[in-house]
């Protein structure tokens, strides 16, 4: 049976939003996962940033610490409220939106996203990221983590179907990006990507080559 894309991604923010709760405990059990996140130093993160899908921050405040400014957009106001909590800078806000429907009222000198981009359809992958270079301003970087092929062995990350505490079921969509793979994919979108694997993850800077399609 064929699902439909858009009842999936609706079903997908519906997950996140009722995880939002149970979400941090992956932070506190993987260490491999905070170990990543302390690398937000090494990243070229600089100037006014958008973080697309922010979670529940655990990447906002280091990322806030390198930048002049940060919004941080998500589409679960669950997750939005622990981010708010957790992140008090001065320099950053909060935004509700969904992504694969809005447009940035501005640009930045950086975009960053973790583990998102293997939530984007293939389907909506050229309009995703046209989204992400009209955020862009001239010489910005699209800067970006997410799971690898080498976490495909595990089932809690690699499965379209997730559970919670409570039983409850959501489909959502999962993509594991091999980096070769989507640097040509990128590349035939208009940028210039290095990917990098780093253990179970992968991370990504990407430069758009062109001015983007309106
Ligand atoms: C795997 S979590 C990543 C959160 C955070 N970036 C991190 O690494 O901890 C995916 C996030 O995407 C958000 N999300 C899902 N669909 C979205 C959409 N259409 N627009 C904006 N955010 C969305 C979820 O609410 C969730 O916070």
């Amino acid at each position: 049976m064929e699902i439909d894309e858009d009842s999936l991604l609706a079903e997908q923010i519906s997950y996140y939003r009722a995880r939002a709760p149970e979400y941090d405990r992956v932070y506190a059990e993987r260490e491999d996962l905070r170990k990543l996140v302390a690398l937000a130093g090494d990243l070229p993160v600089a100037g006014d940033v958008l973080e697309l899908a922010c979670g529940t921050g655990q990447w906002t405040g280091p990322l806030a610490a390198r930048a002049r400014s940060l919004t941080a957009v998500d589409a679960s106001p669950e997750v939005l409220g622990i981010a708010r909590a957790r992140v008090t800078s001065s320099n950053v806000r909060f935004d509700r939106a969904d992504v694969f429907r809005w447009q940035p009222p501005r640009r930045y000198d950086t975009v960053f996203f973790a583990f998102f981009l293997s939530h984007v359809p293939p389907s909506r992958l050229g309009d995703f990221w046209n989204t992400v270079a009209a955020a862009l301003a001239p010489g910005g970087k699209a800067v970006f983590v997410d799971e690898g092929p080498a976490a495909a062995a595990r089932e809690e990350v690699a499965s379209d179907v997730r559970r919670l505490d409570d039983g409850s079921q959501y489909r959502i969509v999962k993509v594991l990006h091999e980096p070769a793979e989507l640097t040509g994919e990128l590349a035939a979108l208009g940028w210039l990507a290095d990917i990098r694997p780093r253990g179970e993850f992968i991370i990504g800077i990407a430069e758009p080559r062109s001015v983007p399609v309106a």
